[in-house]
């Protein structure tokens, strides 16, 4: 059987994926979860704006497994809770000064208070006092969010809501017993023995897999953080969608195949499965037959009874309107016509796959951006950046806050929503050679011809070459010529 997957579990406990296809990996070793929070969530300044719009349209371009929109929907569901917590303590303080006021009110004669005549006299201010928190809290709703999510493999948006985001005690158990026994010499030699063996005889492509993601994520975390979540009514969320996108067919053959295969097994989260499985058989042959209550009974009470209890279940998934539009980006882009709040841009590297990185399909990333929007993107490299330049975007730089670090580029239309904006280096090096952009004039040129025209235009540039711009600009320091990192 062709192989077209292999699963790994990052440090976070999330699980990352690696495509044989591609030959690439889709998620850094530090956290599948915690880069889509770093990455994509923490730096879009969400919270300015989650309780002042009504909507909120957000794209997220390479859905792939979908981390991004998974933590930008735990954020929003943690905020919607902390919300309610607010609301419920604010309505329970009102209630009880209601109670209070009532005994006063069946006391005032005995206490010889005239408390109507102080009622009458504030009586609009009163009356406006107690009914003033349940109204502006009614008013305060949390915005809706319409998250368009674009992706091209079809199988990985079907798998998305399945993947464990966090370890199970047992696998924490296995991962955390090994490095215990690290401490002991004997077991470290013989450790090394066993492994320099295991890797002689270990399975070409996991060794690979290994060296790629110690080549591609060397420097972006010091630390696995374990600060970033995802909220445990997500995957049941996605599920309903997925459902109504794809009714019957699902769960087909072929992912069935793939969730029961032992190899894959222990990366998927059984309940999700069951709670798909369950809506897919039963909801579309008997919920317009019979009462549905009876048939989700069981399985709303193995897999989500407390949260259901609540209802927060169903009012978490009114938050949100998911759409999957599974084609190429750059035909999906075109059948889109909203503005959007926030844009991920979350493709391969832009050698692996340049049709989404080209100066033709951002320029209809700055037709779809609103005026407020954000686009983010884990790329920090001088071409992605020029291209994004030359689109008329301003671009400012993604900085971690925990590590101080550069970890992608974030781009807008308006200029003051850059936080951390680019130093003279950083543009000078755009302007180089290396900041030449990739062409595709129809948006749909194949990825050899956009290389291939891009490798004509360097050949043909006239540019500085990047490694002589680092001459200049270190021969500039050496000599004291004052490097100041301006803003731009
Ligand atoms: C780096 S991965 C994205 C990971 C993803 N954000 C996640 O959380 O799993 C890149 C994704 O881009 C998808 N892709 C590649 N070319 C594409 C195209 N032309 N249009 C849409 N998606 C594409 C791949 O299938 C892959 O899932």
């Amino acid at each position: 059987m062709k192989k077209d997957y292999e699963f790994y579990y990052t440090q976070d406990g999330s699980v990352g994926l690696y495509s044989y296809t591609d030959e690439d990996v889709y998620h850094s070793k530090y956290g599948a979860v915690s880069e889509a929070w770093e990455k994509f969530i923490l730096p879009s300044g969400i919270s300015k704006i989650i309780n002042t719009k009504d909507n909120i349209n957000v794209l997220d371009i390479c859905y792939g497994v979908g981390y991004n929109t998974k933590a930008l929907m735990s954020y929003v569901i943690k905020t919607d809770e902390k919300y309610l917590k607010r609301k419920n303590f604010i309505i329970k303080i009102f209630e009880k000064i209601k109670k209070i006021k009532n005994k006063i009110l069946k006391n005032k004669n005995n206490l010889n208070l005239d408390i109507e005549s102080i009622d009458n006299n504030n009586s609009a201010d009163n009356s406006k006092k107690l009914l003033l928190p349940n109204e502006s809290i009614q008013d305060e709703i949390i915005s809706k969010f319409n998250i368009d999510c674009l992706e091209i493999n079809e199988e990985l948006v079907k798998m998305s809501p399945f993947l464990k985001t966090i370890l199970t005690p047992q696998e924490i158990y296995v991962k955390i017993v090994p490095k215990i026994f690290d401490c002991f010499d004997t077991y470290w030699k013989i450790k090394k023995k066993l492994a320099k063996l295991s890797t002689k005889y270990m399975l070409r492509n996991s060794q690979n897999i290994r060296e790629l993601l110690d080549l591609k994520f060397n420097n972006d975390y010091d630390e696995a953080i374990n600060d970033y979540k995802i909220h445990k009514y997500v995957s049941f969320i996605l599920i309903d969608s997925l459902i109504d996108k794809y009714k019957h067919g699902y769960i087909d053959k072929s992912l069935n195949k793939k969730l029961k295969t032992r190899r894959f097994r222990r990366y998927f989260k059984n309940s999700a499965i069951k709670y798909a499985r369950f809506k897919q058989d039963f909801r579309y042959d008997f919920i317009t037959k019979l009462n549905p209550l009876a048939f989700l009974h069981n399985i709303y009470y193995e897999y989500l009874s407390k949260r259901y209890k609540k209802m927060k279940f169903n009012d978490a998934r009114k938050l949100f309107k998911l759409s999957f539009y599974i084609n190429d980006a750059r035909k999906s882009i075109l059948d889109l016509n909203k503005l959007y709040d926030f844009i991920y841009l979350d493709a391969f590297t832009y050698s692996k796959a340049p049709e989404l990185w080209t100066v033709e399909f951002i320029s209809e990333l700055y037709k779809h951006i609103s005026p407020s929007g954000i686009l983010m993107t884990y790329s920090t490299s001088a071409q992605v950046r020029n291209t994004l330049l030359e689109n008329k975007f301003y671009i400012g730089k993604i900085i971690n806050e925990k590590t101080g670090k550069c970890i992608g580029t974030v781009a807008a239309k308006e200029k003051s929503l850059i936080e951390h904006p680019l130093s003279n280096y950083e543009i000078g090096l755009c302007s180089t050679k290396a900041g030449i952009p990739y062409h595709d004039p129809n948006l749909n040129s194949s990825k050899d011809e956009i290389l291939k025209r891009r490798e004509y235009d360097f050949k043909s540039s006239e540019l500085m070459s990047s490694t002589k711009y680092l001459k200049v600009r270190t021969a500039q320091n050496d000599n004291n010529i004052e490097d100041t990192d301006d803003e731009w």
